[in-house]
């Protein structure tokens, strides 16, 4: 079996559901169900045998020591973290503690368990982290997309924490030998993204009526790949990936924010008409402090060495998960909670929009 982390959040819920279709290979899930962590994404392998969801953290060490102990998986698949940058700026403690430290309890953990391994068994062990572009910091308008070379230079305490996890997985390779394997993938997007990220907060807002909030200029690029795509990549990497190297995980589709909005908004007026368009509702609002300009992904090496290529473009990907937020509207419900609105009003009270900020 499988040991994933963080597999009741957006991209680790999507990777159970997407292994257990196509596998008959157990996971172990362990989740702390932070307020992104939720297991209505997982009701469709609830009653499913080989799925075993242990609530708890990944920094308790005496729980991964145990759970590995006694389910002795194939391999480790790490996505449990603190996520949203935004959040890491009003509060970046939790995401040092969960991603730098939880991290380090699971690579100790892991070695302590590789070490008790022989033949077979040691031979097939497999540590893959889960990790992110903006590690390598923001790119100007011509530069080359990100390669697995380019130099770190996280810029937010969410792309920090996550440099940190990854260069600590890189020692554990280098120094013990542990049989380790990093991704770097650009902005994900589809079904159970909590809506505080970019599309499904503006999916959410345009069909409740409220402002889409863009910050600063809205030209700030991302490079968008759909979900799905990135959980076929860790599939692939898992399988074949070389020891020890990081695999960078992209979409080829760099587009403005203002871009994105300006297509959910078309999406929308086609799917959900209103009685006028729903770009009438974009906000420019104040900058997120430190916002990196552009990442863009250079995906050769894992095409090269591994055949991996997005099966979605943009256009796809974009339309069929906007036709799940407008056939899930109880999970948005269901998600914006107290602890949600609070958040809402935290991140967005201050920031006012372009006018309220002029008069
Ligand atoms: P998410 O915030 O939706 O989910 C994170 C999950 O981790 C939640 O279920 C949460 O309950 C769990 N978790 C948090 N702290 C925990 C702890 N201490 N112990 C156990 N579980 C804990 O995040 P996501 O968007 O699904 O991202 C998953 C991984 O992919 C992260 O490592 C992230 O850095 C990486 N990543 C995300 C994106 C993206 O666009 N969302 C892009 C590239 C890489
Ligand atoms: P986000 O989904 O938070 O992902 P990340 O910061 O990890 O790239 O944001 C994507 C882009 O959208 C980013 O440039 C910030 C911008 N953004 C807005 O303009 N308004 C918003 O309300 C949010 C949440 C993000």
């Amino acid at each position: 079996m499988i040991f994933v982390t963080g597999g009741a959040g957006f991209i680790g819920s999507n990777f159970v559901l997407g292994w257990l279709a196509g596998k008959d290979e157990p996971v172990v899930n362990l989740d702390k169900l932070t307020y992104a962590g939720n297991l209505e994404n997982l009701r469709g392998v609830e009653q499913d045998a080989r799925h075993v969801f242990v609530r708890g953290d990944i920094c308790d060490a005496a729980l991964v020591t145990a759970l590995l102990g006694t389910h002795r998986p194939r391999a480790i698949v790490h996505f449990a973290a603190e996520s949203h940058v935004d959040r890491s700026i009003l509060g970046p403690g939790d995401f040092v503690t969960t991603n730098v430290n939880g991290t380090f309890v699971l690579l100790e953990a892991a070695r302590a368990y590789f070490s008790s391994l022989n033949g077979a068994e040691r031979d097939s062990f497999r540590f893959l982290h889960v990790s992110t572009d903006e590690v390598y910091g923001s790119l100007g308008p011509q530069d080359p997309p990100f390669t697995e070379t380019t130099a770190y230079a996280p810029n937010s305490p969410y792309s920090a924490s996550k440099a940190a996890s990854d260069h600590l997985v890189r020692a554990y390779r280098h120094t013990y030998g542990l049989p380790t394997l990093t991704t770097n993938c650009s902005n994900n997007y589809g079904p159970y993204q909590f809506p505080e990220k970019l599309i499904p907060l503006m999916v959410a807002n345009a069909l409740a009526g409220k402002p889409l909030p863009v910050y600063g200029d809205g030209k700030n690029v991302r490079d968008w790949l759909y979900v799905g795509d990135h959980c076929s990549a860790v599939r692939r990497v898992l399988q074949d990936g070389r020891l020890g190297e990081t695999y960078n995980i992209g979409g080829w589709n760099e587009m403005s924010n203002l871009e994105v909005v300006h297509t959910l908004c078309d999406i929308l007026d086609e799917l959900a008409p209103a009685s006028r368009s729903y770009r009438a509702q974009i906000a420019f609002v104040a900058d997120r402090p430190g916002h990196d300009r552009r990442y863009a992904m250079d995906a050769r090496k894992i095409e090269r060495e591994l055949g991996w290529k997005p099966a979605e473009t943009f256009s796809t990907g974009i339309r069929k998960t906007v036709q799940w937020y407008l056939d899930h509207q109880d999970w948005v419900r269901n998600v914006q909670s107290g602890d949600y609105l609070k958040w809402v009003e935290q991140n967005y009270g201050a920031r006012g929009t372009a006018q309220e900020r002029a008069a």
